[in-house]
């Protein structure tokens, strides 16, 4: 981590314990993940233990402890989308990418997540990418749309 940027991080916030949250997402924006280094600094910048910053960063979605991919897909497996044939969905995207939820493809493409609800019950199964939804999903269109962010990566590779 960045020291300069992880001052900067700190020093944009009063450095107070009920920050903890905000200085957590803005670590997050930052680097995309929470590393034990930065929960390490965080701890000692706010004064709160280390377990606390480790029992908040694990505990919402939206932060992450290992390092993401560039695109991020989220399967929601929650009853209504299950019966719609969300494990359909979450096997297709295993079998393209050869992950399991929470773990992240080796070229740091896509990481693979799945959620019990995302709040959008009657038009499942959802899946989202990159934070937009996905409703009324077929493993056919999930394999177009991992296939459409493989090839906007090519050209984006290739323009480089
Ligand atoms: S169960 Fe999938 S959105 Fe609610």
């Amino acid at each position: 981590m960045s020291e300069n940027v992880f001052e900067t991080i700190l020093e944009n916030r009063c450095s107070q314990p009920q920050q903890l949250i905000e200085v957590l997402q803005d670590v997050q924006e930052t680097f995309g993940y929470i590393s034990e280094e930065a929960m390490t600094a965080v701890s000692k910048e706010l004064g709160v233990p280390v377990i606390e910053v480790y029992r908040v960063a694990n505990y919402y979605k939206a932060f992450s402890l290992a390092p993401r991919g560039r695109h991020v897909i989220t399967v929601c497996m929650g009853t209504a989308c299950h019966v719609r044939g969300a494990p359909r969905m979450l096997d297709e995207v295993r079998g393209q990418l050869g992950i399991e939820p929470g773990q992240t493809t080796s070229d740091k493409m896509f990481t693979l997540e799945r959620v019990n609800c995302l709040g959008a019950c009657a038009l499942g199964p959802v899946v989202v990418l990159d934070g937009k939804y996905y409703p009324g999903m077929t493993p056919n269109k999930l394999r177009k749309l991992v296939q459409s962010v493989r090839q906007a990566e090519k050209e984006v590779a290739a323009d480089a």
